[in-house]
């Protein structure tokens, strides 16, 4: 264990007797996080600047073509429109003073936040990007819900400095008052905008003097100690009392710092920068690397399963198909939680109880793809998929577990798909099943057998026009939808016999999913609340939970 205060606790759970030397220092090395944000707040941005720090790539732009590449910018969007939810969505693993690190990108665009939500399924940390002018974006609130079901570590950067933003203490009381998280700031700023000077760094109490980095480089810093009597002549002596006065503020009323409570997800370390001009994102990776957790035990039927756990044993957090249109494959993605990957290993799907040989992983960097051969705990693998992995599917060697499983996010919008073409309908229903399983759309069913349209029901619109452009150009079926006016959705936990109990129901449609359970959709909240209040122990939940050991209906 490191002498530092701030270690990383990776032993929860029922760690293996005979520990894996080799498996520990691994696992010890390793930290991975996702970003959360609204779109816009800089996170391609910053992902490029962490990579850089960490070597990944030579030169920043690699990510995201920017500036007079811009229409290559466009035909990419343009591609990941077309080609589904996450052409940019992989994993960059970079490595940064002897730690590796995994970021495990999110697709950007709103209307994919459902995929978003599966891959925080598989991130041990946060890292909650906000924009300083804007402060909190319903984006963000939306996926810091899911944080905090999983009650991750959520570190906050507060980005764009260099131009003019909220009060910094406005910013921190604004998390504290909406998300109920407490904050304890890592650094100050000092000025923002055109005045911006740089952060005092709360511990060391030194400043690090802003300079505009070059686009593309690693800044050079320049530190210096808050008593140099040379820091007058950098820095406006109002500004830097205002910084200090804050300082001396939140020293006083704000929380005290606790590793505990930050990897209980109840308190948030919170960072100044600016991601485009690079600054503050090395004091970020520092920190960051002190404070966040590395890989967890995760909760399975067995209990919680420790990493160190010498068996190895991982889920599947998201399938995506045709990732290379040249080769038509499916790949799924496999969060590893304990033990050690190697290829060519022979694993058992818990789902089926089918033993598997896992011949070609795949470690998967943007566009790259390279075997590997071997991974550990935290790490994130891609397997090809011949239609056999479902979402929230375990994988192990050793005794039987089942880890648990991702649920589905409630959908907001609802269409009918019509298949117009009846000779096509093979093709139809392969490609609405198959869609389904990589979780590119939820699907429900009518309650009548004899409607046998499929109802999309999705979290953004784009979800549904990616669906209906891949049935066309994946599976060759032309499609219309026909939106149904719903805008809510609703489980029965108790399942058929609860709902037959209230008798019939007024203003809201029943419809199943693909496990036959009922599923009520409702045009607004006044229709909601009226059901709540006419049938009160009518136990209704907005997310679907998860079925595990049963094979759905498929169209
Ligand atoms: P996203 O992935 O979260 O959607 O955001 P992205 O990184 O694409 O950044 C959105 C815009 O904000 C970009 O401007 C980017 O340059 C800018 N930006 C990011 N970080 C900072 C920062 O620290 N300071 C300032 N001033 N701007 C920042 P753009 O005009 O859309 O693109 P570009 O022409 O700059 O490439």
């Amino acid at each position: 264990m490191s002498s530092n205060p701030i270690v990383n606790e990776i032993s929860k759970g029922d760690p293996d007797e005979s520990l894996d030397k080799t498996l520990r220092r691994e696992v010890m090395q390793r930290k991975n996080f996702a970003i959360i944000s609204h779109p816009d707040a800089g996170k391609t941005t910053l992902t490029e600047k962490l990579l850089l720090y960490g070597g990944a790539i030579q030169q920043a732009g690699a990510v995201k073509a920017r500036g007079e590449q811009r229409k290559v910018t466009s035909d990419w969007m343009e591609l990941e429109k077309q080609r589904g939810i996450s052409i940019t969505s992989t994993v960059l693993q970079f490595e940064y003073r002897k730690s590796k690190i995994n970021l495990l990108d999110t697709p950007g665009h709103q209307d994919f936040s459902e995929d978003t939500y599966r891959t925080l399924a598989a991130a041990d940390n946060a890292v909650m990007l906000e924009d300083a002018a804007k402060g909190l974006e319903p984006q963000t609130r939306k996926l810091f819900e899911v944080c905090r079901m999983r009650k991750i570590p959520i570190f906050t950067f507060i980005n764009k400095m260099d131009r003019p933003g909220q009060e910094p203490l406005s910013l921190l009381d604004q998390i504290e008052a909406e998300l109920g998280l407490s904050t304890w700031a890592v650094n100050w700023p000092i000025g923002s905008g055109d005045e911006f000077r740089g952060i005092i760094e709360r511990e060391s109490r030194k400043v690090i003097l802003f300079t505009r980095g070059e686009r593309g480089k690693q800044s050079i810093e320049r530190q210096i100690s808050i008593d140099d009597p040379e820091l007058e002549n950098l820095v406006e002596s109002e500004l830097l009392e205002k910084a200090l006065e804050e300082l001396d503020l939140i020293e006083e009323a704000g929380s005290p710092m606790d590793v505990d409570l930050i990897h209980s997800g109840d308190l948030t370390p919170v960072f100044f920068g600016s991601a485009m001009t690079n600054f503050g994102v090395r004091p970020f990776l520092d920190a960051f690397l002190r404070m966040a957790q590395g890989p967890t035990a995760r909760n399975s039927n067995s209990g919680p399963i420790s990493p160190l756990k010498s068996d190895f044993s991982g889920f599947v957090f998201k399938l995506q198909a045709n990732m290379d249109p040249k080769h038509r494959d499916r790949v799924a993605f496999i969060r590893i939680c304990s033990g050690r990957f190697m290829k060519d290993m022979t694993v058992r799907h818990a789902r089926t109880g089918k033993q598997i040989r896992l011949s070609r992983p795949q470690k998967i960097f943007g566009q790259d793809r390279s075997v590997v051969d071997d991974a550990y705990p935290g790490d994130v693998i891609g397997l090809n998929n011949p239609g056999m992995f479902a979402i929230g599917d375990t994988l192990y060697t050793g005794q039987r577990i089942e880890y648990q499983g991702i649920p589905c996010f409630s959908p907001e919008l609802f269409s009918w798909l019509r298949n117009p073409n009846p000779s096509a309908f093979k093709n139809f229903r392969k490609g609405v099943n198959e869609l389904r399983e990589e979780g590119a759309i939820q699907i429900l069913y009518d309650t009548d057998q004899s409607k046998r349209d499929p109802i999309l029901a999705a979290v953004g619109q784009l979800q549904m026009e990616v669906v209906q452009h891949r049935l066309e150009h994946e599976y060759g079926v032309a499609t219309i939808i026909e939106p149904m006016g719903f805008q809510l959705a609703r489980w029965i936990t108790g399942g058929w016999p609860e709902l037959e109990k209230v008798g019939r129901i007024f203003n809201c449609k029943t419809v199943q999913d693909p496990w036959m359970r009922p599923v009520l959709l409702f045009k607004n909240d006044w229709n909601l609340n009226q059901l709540k209040e006419e049938h009160p122990d009518l136990d209704m939940t907005k997310v679907a939970p998860v079925v595990s050991g049963i094979e759905p209906i498929n169209l």
